[in-house]
């Protein structure tokens, strides 16, 4: 088995930390819940009827691998974070999954026969993400499904964000403390149209996407203003591996939301 690039060892140390406290934020941050809540209705509107088999890659602490397994499908979770797999183990719904510990690159599961890969908020912090992708599309049946979630480098937030960082890291940490930690390891953001052309080219068609992460929790009548391309941190979108014979020719041109494809 290959040894873990020491790139990838630096961040996984960072999430290993983060593990302890992963999963209380999906229930006490209502920007993670809003998060989750976003991903779940994509998935009602994209999941074929019949569930199949999943990956979920960077899976943290399972929370999405157990919506999937709660939906019928066979997952395989993978995170490069040992605590955070230590930590998925020890939820009592992971009964079904199947846990792989280690980077997606060292550690591949076995067989190329996915219908379905998710690789949520994970892309930004590999180092050549192309190559990954380009991995996916390999485990990937023809007509798989890949749903992704990344920085959204055109919202305004994340400007904001970067320059915060900026200001900290100037100041050696004297201003702002340690907000937006994990940016330090974020190696990458993407324009939607950005995300899409990179798996376009890899033989992908992107099904539905949407903006999500307005960085603020309002009332909900207020978060769709902001959970916009021109504000919102975080754009994810699902995507059709094509067989040999389909079209890529439908390319919308920019973040299509949940529910206009
Ligand atoms: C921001 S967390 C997202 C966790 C989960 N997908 C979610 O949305 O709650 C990113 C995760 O990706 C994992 N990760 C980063 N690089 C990885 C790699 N090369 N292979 C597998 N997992 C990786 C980290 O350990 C971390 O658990």
């Amino acid at each position: 088995m290959k040894k873990d690039n020491p790139k990838v060892v630096e961040h996984v140390a960072f999430f290993d930390a983060e593990a302890a406290h992963w999963e209380d934020r999906y229930a006490s941050d209502p920007r993670f819940a809003r998060r989750f809540a976003r991903i779940a209705e994509l998935f009602n509107l994209v999941l074929p009827a019949a569930p199949g088999r999943a990956l979920d890659v960077g899976c943290g602490t399972g929370i999405f691998s157990r919506e999937l397994a709660r939906r019928g499908w066979r997952v395989t979770a993978l995170d490069a974070s040992p605590e955070m797999i230590e930590h998925a183990q020890a939820h009592p719904d992971h009964d079904s999954i199947e846990f792989i510990k280690g980077s997606y690159a060292t550690h591949p599961p076995d067989g190329n026969c996915f219908d379905l890969i998710l690789a949520l908020s994970v892309l930004e912090y590999v180092e050549d993400d192309e190559a990954a992708l380009r991995h996916f599309a390999k485990l990937l049946k023809p007509g798989g499904l890949l749903i992704v979630s990344v920085p959204n480098r055109k919202g305004l937030l994340r400007v904001l964000e970067g320059l915060v960082f900026g200001v900290r890291t100037v100041s050696r940490g004297r201003l702002f403390g340690s907000r937006g930690d994990y940016l330090v390891h974020q190696k990458h953001q993407y324009s939607s149209l950005e995300l899409s052309l990179m798996l376009r080219q890899l033989g992908f068609r992107k099904v539905r996407g949407f903006f999500v992460g307005a960085g603020i929790s309002g009332p909900s009548w207020l978060l769709p203003l902001f959970e916009r391309r021109w504000w919102a941190g975080m754009y994810c979108a699902a995507y059709k591996k094509l067989g040999s014979g389909e079209s890529r020719s439908h390319l919308p041109t920019s973040g299509d939301r949940v529910g206009r494809a």
